[in-house]
C-alpha cells in the first residue's frame, strides 16, 4: 500500500504540508506496534575506564541477524545524549553510520558481527540518576527502564538478552570497591595507582538490568545455603559508618531467599549477591541481576533512627528486589507494556511474604488502604490506565500504582480463585515454561490457566480495561428467604467509554444477627452485569458481610444500617471485614457531613453509632493493638475525596478534624488510659510491642485533637522519653500541627539530635510538610530555604514536596498557593530530573474532581507549565494528559 506521503518532519513524525511549524513532540510508542529486534546480541563485552567527571566506555556486541525477525541492513542502536567516538566492525573502522535523533545507525551486511563502539560520559553531570551517575563520591548506574543507552549505544529494550562481561579500571583510592552483576572472575592492580576488576554474569538479561557500582563502601557479610546447597555469599555495602544500620536488611534478605523457596519454590542462581545503599535514587531500589541498588532509605535501620513503618517497608522491598530475581530477571518482560508481568507479580509475591512474616490481617489492611488511597484515585483521573498500557510518551511516567498495586491484586484474584495450592502449580508451570525468556502478561495468564485449572477468558479484560469496577449490592428478606443482588459497573476513562463487565470474586457470608455466627464463607464470582442470588432458611435478615479479605479490587456500593456495620465491625470473624464495616461506618458519615446530607439530629446519631463501635474497640481486651490500631484509624482524606463526585478539599478536613476532635473528647478517659498503659510497655521488636506503639500514636491524635494543651505536655513527655523513633515520631507530629510553645523546642531538639543523619532529616522536612497546622504552606516555603534543602536529592525533594502535596488542607489552600508552589517545584526540578518532576503532577491533575474555585487555579498552574519552553518528556506527558 502506497499512499501519498506526507512530508515528514526530521525525527519522522508525519507533519501536514500547510500546517504552521509545530513544537515537536515526543511520539507515541504502542503496543500494537511490536515488532522483535532484527538482531540478535549473544555476547556485550564492556570496558569501563572509571572517573567520577569522565568515564570511558568501550562495548563489544556479537550480533547476529535474529531468524525471528524482519531481516534489517543497520544495527539500530539506541543512544541518549551519547557521540561515538570511534565504531568498527569486525575491527575495521565505520564512517558511514548515521545518527537518527539521539540514535545510532550501523550499516551490517552479513550475517554475524563484532561491533565495538567507543563512548565517554561525565556522570558527575548526570543529574537525572539514569544512566552512571556520580553519588557521594561513588559511581552506580541505574537502567530500567531506557537508561543503559546514557552509558552506550545499545539496542536498549527488554526482549535483547546479552550474556555480559564487565571490566573496571579506576583509582584505587577513590574506587575501592568494583562492583557489577554475576561473579566476579579476576582483578589485578594496574599502573599509577589504578587496579581493575572483571565480572561475568552467566544469566542473560537485557540492558535494563545492567549494573556496576565504584566507590569507597564497606560490606556487611554473611552466606545463605540454598534448598539445592549452593552456598552464597551475601553483602550489603554501605558507606562505612552506616555498617550497624544493615542488620535487619541482611536479616530480611535471608527470608526472603528461605521463603521464596518455601512459597514458589524458587532457588537462587548465582553464587554472590550484592546490595548496595545509595543516598541520591529516583525510586527505591532495582533488581539488577546480582547486584541489587538500593535507596539508603530501604536498607539502613535502627531503632533510634528507624520507624517500626521503616523496618516493614525494609523488609519488604528486599523481598521484592530479591523475589524479581525469578519474576523479572530469570523471566523479563518482551515490551515494556507487558511491566505488570513482572511488577504486579512481584509486589503480589512480596505482600505475601509480608503477611508471612509481619501478620496476614494487618498487612492486607495495610496494602488495601494503599490501594484505595494511591491507585483508585489514579484510575478515576486523566492518568487512568489498565494493568498492560496501550500507549505511552515516556515509560518512567508508567511505574505507577496501577500496574504494581492493582497488578498485584489482579494476579491475587487468580490465586484467590484457585486456591494456593492449584495457583501455586500455575507459577510453577509459568517458571519453567518461560525460564530465559522475554514474556508477555498473556504468556503469565495462560500458564496459569494451564497450570491452576482455570478458565481466565473474560478474566483477561483486567489486563484491557482501566477503571475502578463498581459493584452495587442490596440484600433484601422474603419469607425465610434472603436476597442477594449484584450489579457491576466499569466506569468510562480516557480512551475507554465502553467497558464489559469482567469476573470479580466476592467472598462473602451471612450472619445471624442473634447468634453472631454465619454458615461458612462463600466465593462467589460476578461475572455478568447483574446477578441475583438466594439464600434459603433465614426466619430474620441476616448481615451480610462482602468483599472478605478485600477478595477483589473493586467498590462496594450498599445501604447498609449503621447497626449493620457496627455488628459486623465487633463481630466478624474476617479481619478484613471488620476493619471496612469501620471504615464504611466513618465513610458514610463523613461523606454525607461533607455533601451537607445531615441535620443535627442525623450528625448526633451518626457519631453516636460511631461511638458504639470505637468503644467497644477500645474496651475489647481480646484485640490485639496492632488490630486495635487499624480499627480505629480514620479514612484517608484522598480515599473521602474519592467518594464524592465533586470535592470540596477544605471541607473534607474539616469534617474530618471534626471527628477526630469528637472522639477525642468522648474517649478522653479510654484514649488516656491506653497511652498511659501502652507507654508502659518496654521497647521490644515483638508483635505485641509494636502494636502499642501503634495505638500510643494514635490515642495521642486523638487526644491532640480534643485537648491541644493538655495533650501537647503529654506528647512532650513521650518524646523527651522516646527510646525509639517510632514513639519519638509520633510524638513529634502531633506537636508539629499544634499551636503550642512546646512545638518548635521539640523541632529544634530533633534537628540537633539528628543533625547530618539524612534519612531522618527527611523526617524532619516530611514531619512539618504533612502537619496539620495552620501555618503549613508558611513553614514549607521557609524550609524550601533551610540550608540542608537540595533540589538534587530525590529522597529530600519527596520529603519535603510529596508529603506537603499529600496534604489537602495546605496543598489546596483556596486561594491556589499550595497549587503555585508544586507548579514551580516541577518546573524547577524538570531540567534536573525530569522522572521526579513529573511525578508531581498528578497531584495537580485531579482538578475535574474537586470543586470549580480550585479546579480553574489547578488548571491554570498545569496550563503555565504546559507552557514552558523545553518540558521533558516526562512532564510534557503527564501535563498534557491532566489537561486533556
Ligand atoms: N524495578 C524497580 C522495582 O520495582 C523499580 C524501578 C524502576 C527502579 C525504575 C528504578 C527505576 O523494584
Ligand atoms: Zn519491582
Amino acid at each position: 500500500m502506497d499512499i501519498a506521503r506526507t512530508p515528514s518532519t526530521p525525527d519522522g513524525n508525519p507533519q501536514l504540508a500547510d500546517a504552521p511549524p509545530e513544537p515537536k513532540q515526543p511520539p507515541i510508542i504502542r503496543r500494537e506496534d511490536y515488532t522483535p529486534f532484527a538482531w540478535l546480541v549473544p555476547e556485550t563485552r564492556l570496558e569501563f575506564d572509571l572517573g567520577l567527571e569522565r568515564t570511558k566506555v568501550r562495548s563489544t556486541l556479537t550480533v547476529e541477524r535474529n531468524p525471528a525477525a524482519a531481516p534489517d541492513s543497520v544495527l539500530r542502536l539506541n543512544g541518549d545524549g551519547l557521540t561515538p567516538i570511534s565504531i568498527t566492525v569486525d575491527g575495521n573502522a565505520v564512517n558511514d553510520f548515521a545518527m537518527v535523533g539521539d540514535d545510532l545507525d550501523v550499516p551490517l551486511t552479513g550475517e554475524a558481527h563484532t561491533v565495538a563502539i567507543e563512548t565517554e560520559i561525565d556522570p558527575s553531570a548526570n543529574t537525572q540518576l539514569m544512566g552512571l551517575y556520580a553519588s557521594n563520591g561513588m559511581l552506580c548506574t541505574q537502567c530500567e527502564a531506557e537508561g543503559f543507552r546514557r552509558i552506550t549505544f545499545f539496542p536498549d529494550r527488554p526482549d535483547v538478552l546479552s550474556t555480559y562481561t564487565v571490566r573496571m579500571e579506576g583509582r584505587a583510592e577513590t574506587f575501592p570497591v568494583l562492583l557489577a552483576n554475576g561473579n566476579r572472575t579476576d582483578a589485578g592492580e594496574a599502573e599509577g595507582g589504578r587496579h581493575w576488576a572483571e565480572w561475568h554474569d552467566p544469566w542473560p538479561k537485557p540492558s535494563y538490568l545492567f549494573a556496576l557500582v565504584a566507590g569507597q563502601l564497606e560490606a556487611r557479610r554473611d552466606s545463605f545455603t540454598t534448598m539445592g546447597g549452593r552456598e552464597v555469599d551475601l553483602a550489603i555495602w554501605v558507606r562505612a559508618e552506616d555498617l550497624p544500620r544493615t542488620e535487619h536488611a541482611m536479616e530480611s534478605l535471608k527470608r526472603s531467599m528461605k521463603w521464596d523457596e518455601e512459597a514458589f519454590g524458587r532457588e537462587y542462581d548465582l553464587d554472590v549477591f550484592n546490595i548496595v545503599a545509595v543516598s541520591d535514587f529516583n525510586m527505591g531500589a532495582m533488581e539488577n541481576k546480582g547486584l541489587n541498588v538500593f535507596n539508603t532509605k530501604y536498607v539502613l535501620a535502627d531503632y533510634e533512627t528507624a520507624t517500626d513503618g521503616n523496618f516493614e517497608a525494609i523488609e519488604g522491598v528486599i523481598g521484592h528486589e530479591y523475589f524479581h530475581n525469578w519474576s523479572g530477571n530469570r523471566i523479563t518482560c518482551r515490551d515494556w507494556f507487558q511491566l505488570s508481568l513482572k511488577e504486579g507479580f512481584t509486589v503480589l509475591r512480596d505482600q505475601l511474604f509480608s503477611q508471612a512474616m509481619q501478620g496476614e490481617a494487618v498487612k492486607r489492611i495495610e496494602d488495601v488502604r494503599v490501594l484505595r488511597s494511591v491507585q483508585f484515585p489514579e484510575d478515576s483521573g486523566p492518568l487512568a490506565h489498565p494493568i498492560r498500557p496501550d500507549s505511552y510518551r515516556e515509560i518512567s511516567n508508567f511505574y505507577t500504582a496501577t500496574v504494581y498495586n492493582k497488578g498485584a491484586e489482579v494476579i491475587r484474584m487468580m490465586r484467590t480463585m484457585a486456591g494456593p495450592e492449584r495457583f501455586r502449580e500455575g507459577t510453577d508451570l509459568y517458571f519453567e515454561r518461560h525460564d530465559g525468556e522475554a514474556a508477555t502478561c498473556e504468556d503469565f495468564v495462560k500458564a496459569i490457566e494451564d497450570g491452576a485449572g482455570l478458565d481466565l477468558g473474560q478474566f483477561r479484560l483486567w489486563y484491557s480495561q482501566a477503571g475502578t469496577p463498581r459493584v452495587d449490592v442490596a440484600l433484601r428478606h422474603e419469607g425465610d428467604t434472603a436476597i442477594l443482588s449484584l450489579r457491576q459497573s466499569v466506569p468510562a476513562t480516557p480512551d475507554q467509554p465502553e467497558k464489559e463487565p469482567m469476573p470479580i470474586p466476592l467472598k462473602l457470608a451471612l450472619f445471624d444477627r442473634e447468634t453472631g455466627t454465619h454458615r461458612g464463607e462463600q466465593l462467589l464470582v460476578l461475572d455478568e452485569a447483574e446477578a441475583e442470588i438466594r439464600y434459603d432458611g433465614f426466619a430474620q435478615p441476616p448481615v451480610l458481610s462482602i468483599n472478605r479479605g478485600y477478595s477483589a479490587p473493586v467498590s462496594i456500593h450498599r445501604s447498609v444500617s449503621p447497626a449493620d456495620l457496627v455488628f459486623l465491625a465487633a463481630k466478624d470473624d474476617d479481619s478484613f471485614a471488620r476493619y471496612e464495616a469501620m471504615q464504611e461506618l466513618l465513610v458514610g458519615h463523613l461523606v454525607a457531613a461533607v455533601e451537607g446530607r445531615l441535620s443535627d439530629t442525623e450528625r448526633g446519631s451518626g457519631r453516636e453509632a460511631i461511638g458504639e463501635a470505637f468503644g467497644a474497640i477500645l474496651a475489647d481486651d481480646q484485640l490485639d493493638d496492632s488490630m486495635r490500631g487499624e480499627l480505629i484509624s480514620l479514612p484517608t482524606q484522598s480515599y473521602l475525596a474519592e467518594q464524592i463526585e465533586i470535592a470540596d478539599p477544605g471541607l473534607i478536613h474539616e469534617e474530618r478534624e471534626a471527628l477526630k476532635a469528637w472522639v477525642g473528647e468522648r474517649f478522653a478517659t479510654q484514649l488516656g488510659a491506653h497511652h498511659d498503659r501502652t507507654s508502659a510497655v518496654p521497647f521490644g521488636l515483638d508483635a505485641a510491642a509494636k502494636g502499642a506503639r501503634k495505638v500510643k500514636g494514635q490515642a495521642l491524635v486523638y487526644l491532640a485533637a480534643a485537648d491541644p494543651a493538655g495533650s501537647a505536655r503529654r506528647a512532650m513527655t513521650q518524646y523527651e522519653r522516646a527510646d525509639n523513633m517510632t514513639d519519638r515520631q509520633s510524638a513529634l507530629l502531633v506537636l508539629a500541627g499544634l499551636d503550642v510553645p512546646e512545638r518548635q523546642a521539640a523541632l529544634d531538639d530533633f534537628y540537633r539530635r539528628f543533625e547530618g543523619d539524612a534519612l531522618v532529616i527527611d523526617k524532619w522536612f516530611t514531619l512539618q510538610a504533612i502537619s496539620t497546622h495552620p501555618d503549613v504552606l508558611e513553614h514549607v516555603e521557609a524550609l524550601a530555604d533551610h540550608p540542608d534543602f537540595t533540589l538534587r536529592n530525590p529522597n529530600r525533594v519527596r520529603a519535603l514536596y510529596m508529603a506537603f502535596a499529600g496534604n489537602p488542607h495546605a496543598f489546596h489552600s483556596a486561594d491556589g498557593r499550595g497549587y503555585r508552589m508544586i507548579a514551580d517545584l516541577i518546573l524547577a526540578l524538570d531540567p534536573i530530573n525530569p522522572q521526579t518532576a513529573a511525578r508531581f503532577v498528578p497531584s495537580l491533575g485531579r482538578w475535574r474532581r474537586i470543586e470549580p474555585g480550585r479546579a480553574a487555579l489547578m488548571r491554570g498552574e498545569l496550563e503555565r507549565i504546559a507552557a514552558a519552553p523545553n518540558l521533558s518528556r516526562d512532564t510534557f506527558e503527564q501535563v498534557t494528559r491532566s489537561l486533556g
